[in-house]
């Protein structure tokens, strides 16, 4: 047991109430499908960290704060909003709240089931005068039914016939704390829902509301199925922002009354309050048809499925191996059933970044999601398409051609009110790009690249053609951008977004000459590709010839080192205790920046570059993002310092479940998930995709004795098992599949083929930033 959690492989146990991480665990417990997420709160609402009901896309608008306002700076921000919370069934216990924090709690666990799909929780309580009853619960967030979520609450008494009550609600607006310091976020978080209609019949009740600034509509219901021998009374009722089914009953000494909420959401920006109130009927009825049994029945199936095509095994850790699957499963449930909305980077696991999506999505859950359920990935830049014309509109703005896509928002409009690390971050257009071609290499998804994928490489090489020029050396330069590193800002030739923008450009021209139908339909001529090219041929790639390494952007190995030695740990992360004016001018990284040019454009590099690069950065890397470790463990494991490879996979993996960035109470760092993933198949197995060939170089940590992990490509499923000095492929499902291992050629069959794994001597490890050491467990 660490970190409190018990460990097992397919599932996280907490046993015991910790009062003061209720925040944390209501993260972790989260449950979720793309399109509705539910956090892990205690069934009877109270005590409570953050209650949080999000969907997927709906949020309210609200002015960006500005001491300064300048030319193009965005008006308005979006904010994910907590909606109507069906989550909630009280318990009275002879007239006394069941509420942990009073009496007597005997036992207490919660089991987030990875394999179930569930949240299952089962409490033994004690009431302040003297009653005992048992509770178990067991809740779910649909992948098959989107809009549904259904929990089965059932309560026992233990030592007497009690008088039990159960409230069962739908609450909207409930009271949540906002970031102290912003007001104007505190007021457009205030009672955000404005109520439109309210119902109630038998069981069953539905509540409408709509949102003041953004419009956008909901609706919220909740029907049930009481299970009980004995009599009970029942009631229903519902005003403005509040629902309830009451059931009381005397219930026998070791009888169990059992109730079973289905709880159905709906939302939009065009659909009428009557139109919504169907939906959520409807989903209702679809609901209570399939009954609680065929829904844990068909939630399974999914998950099998799953698994069967995501899992990843770890054998010598049963820690990590446990963190692993918690990744996975966590970032099925931010992209699952997204189904055209956007991935935030906490999922729909807590307010965090406002709910907001970042280069988070296609540069580290889509790579997840490509090759494991790649129609998830689809969905999600299909979003990214549907936004194209707000991303035109934001170019047009900043006197740009092409697409300009938004640094971090919920719609679509750009929502970040800090220009330099926001605006200037261009690089995810040709992150959307990488993840573009990434998916159509994986999937060859034809329909997706008439539709999307050519026009969506098409307008953000468009932007680069735009920003960028030749200086009089012929040179392509792209100046005054943000890189991934944040503590640099508005450098020129940030050497990440300038590969990145090769790719780009290299493939918008691919994809042209490939579909000239789509071509000619958004207006592409042949000059136009040939401009593309020649841009992309002639990017300049900054190098220090004397230190033999690249630069991250021009200059910056000319610029002062951070002094580590003087930071102490307790100002970590920096950017909560410097100025972005010294960390600016500074050699201080804030994550894997040029690291990650190195996984993603791999041909721009020699090995011997890749080594000298790896070891220079990491002396100045001090991964104050969470989006750092995993690609660090990557070119780790690739320059041959496994055991660092092996610390920072670590790291990433624990982010949440350790709590190491200490901000998991507001949701879980995707990206860091994402992460995990990344490690194990980029790192330990050396996967490269970046040439539309499927590469693998493994190698373990001494650490491990084993992994194994499954990828989906082009439909067919391949299984890759590493131990230290062997590595076997296997067909699990589909057709031959032809790959690299260590660079040979081998075409892959439903038989295993087992190939050595040259070893090579291990490198002495890389300089580190003084106190920055990867996390090591207690
Ligand atoms: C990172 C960004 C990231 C954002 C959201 C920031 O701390 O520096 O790269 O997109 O968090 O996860």
């Amino acid at each position: 047991m660490t970190a409190g959690f018990e460990i097992a492989p397919w599932q996280l146990r907490w046993c015991g109430m910790d009062f003061d991480r209720l925040h944390r665990a209501e993260s972790i417990f989260a449950l979720a499908n793309g399109h509705l997420g539910l956090r892990g709160t205690l069934d009877e609402g109270e005590p409570i960290g953050l209650p949080g009901t999000y969907l997927n896309g709906f949020y309210e608008t609200r002015q960006l704060p500005y001491a300064e306002t300048g030319f193009g700076y965005p008006e308005q921000g979006q904010t994910v909003v907590n909606v109507t919370d069906g989550k909630i069934v009280r318990l009275l216990v002879e007239d006394e709240p069941m509420d942990m924090r009073y009496g007597k709690t005997i036992d207490h666990e919660r089991v987030l089931d990875f394999r179930s799909g569930t949240m299952r929780r089962m409490t033994v309580w004690t009431s302040p005068t003297g009653r005992t009853v048992r509770i178990r619960s067991e809740r779910l967030v649909s992948f098959t039914e989107r809009a549904l979520a259904a929990i089965r609450y059932e309560v026992q008494p233990l030592d007497a016939d009690l008088e039990l009550v159960v409230q069962s609600d739908l609450l909207a607006n409930e009271p949540v704390e906002t970031t102290p310091g912003d007001p104007r976020l505190a007021a457009a978080l205030d009672r955000p829902l404005v109520a439109d209609f309210a119902a109630a019949h038998d069981l069953a009740a539905v509540l409408a509301h709509h949102t003041r600034g953004s419009g956008l509509r909901m609706a919220a219901g909740m029907d049930h199925e009481l299970d009980f021998a004995g009599s009970a009374r029942c009631d229903v009722r519902a005003g403005e922002d509040l629902a309830r089914v009451t059931i009381a009953a005397d219930v026998p000494e070791g009888q169990r009354l059992c109730l079973t909420k289905y709880c159905a959401y709906g939302w939009s920006s065009r659909r009428s309050t009557p139109a919504l109130r169907a939906q959520v009927d409807a989903a209702l009825a679809a609901g209570l048809d399939t009954g609680w049994d065929r829904l844990l029945a068909r939630q399974r199936a999914y998950l099998d499925e799953f698994w069967r095509t995501a899992d990843i095994e770890i054998d010598g850790d049963p820690e990590l191996q446990q963190a692993v699957r918690f990744a996975l499963f966590h970032i099925l449930q931010a992209g699952a059933r997204g189904e055209t909305r956007a991935i935030p980077a906490k999922g729909l696991t807590g307010p965090g970044y406002d709910g907001h999506s970042f280069w988070d999505t296609e540069t580290f859950v889509l790579p997840v999601l490509t090759y494991t359920v790649p129609n998830a990935a689809g969905d999600a830049l299909r979003w990214r398409h549907a936004t194209l014309d707000k991303a035109r509109r934001r170019a047009r703005e900043l006197g740009q051609p092409g697409a300009m896509f938004p640094w971090r928002s919920i719609n679509g409009d750009e929502g970040s009110g800090y220009w330099p690390t926001a605006t200037a971050a261009v690089h995810v257009d040709a992150d959307i790009a990488d993840a573009t071609v990434r998916y159509l290499a994986a999937t060859g998804d034809e329909p997706f690249e008439t539709d999307c994928g050519v026009e969506l490489l098409v307008e953000t090489a468009r932007l680069w053609a735009g920003i960028g020029h030749f200086d009089p050396s012929g040179d392509f330069r792209i100046d005054g951008v943000t890189g991934p590193d944040e503590y640099s800002a508005l450098a020129d030739n940030n050497i990440y977004t300038n590969l990145m923008a090769q790719r780009n450009l290299h493939e918008a021209a691919q994809a042209c000459a490939r579909r000239p139908d789509v071509a000619g339909r958004l207006g592409v001529s042949a000059e136009e590709t040939a401009r593309w090219r020649d841009q992309a041929k002639r990017m300049s790639l900054p190098y220090n010839e004397d230190l033999g390494v690249h630069e991250q952007s021009e200059n910056f190995t000319r610029y002062a080192r951070w002094d580590f030695a003087a930071t102490p740990a307790e100002n970590y992360p920096l950017l909560l205790h410097y100025p972005y004016f010294d960390l600016y001018r500074k050699q201080v990284v804030k994550q894997a920046d040029l690291t990650l040019a190195m996984y993603l454009c791999p041909n721009a590099f020699t090995a011997e570059e890749k080594v000298r690069d790896f070891d220079y950065y990491e002396a100045v890397t001090v991964r104050d993002s969470s989006l750092s470790a995993g690609i660090q463990a990557v070119l780790a494991a690739e320059v041959g310092h496994l055991s660092l490879a092996f610390d920072y996979f670590t790291e990433a993996a624990l982010t949440d479940l350790h709590d190491l960035h200490n901000n998991a109470a507001h949701g879980l760092h995707i990206a860091s998930l994402a992460g995990t993933w990344i490690a194990c198949v980029g790192g330990f197995g050396g996967m490269r995709d970046n040439d539309g060939e499927l590469r693998f170089a493994p190698r373990l940590p001494t650490a491990l004795n084993r992994i194994s992990f499954r990828i989906v490509w082009r439909g067919n499923c391949i299984r890759v098992d590493i131990d230290a000095e062997t590595a076997t492929y296997r067909v699990l499902s589909g057709g031959a599949v032809a790959l690299r291992h260590h660079g040979e050629r081998h075409t892959i069959g439903d038989a295993s083929t087992r190939l050595p794994i040259p070893q090579r001597p291990p490198r002495p490890g890389p300089r580190l930033p003084h106190g920055r050491e990867p996390y090591r467990r207690p």
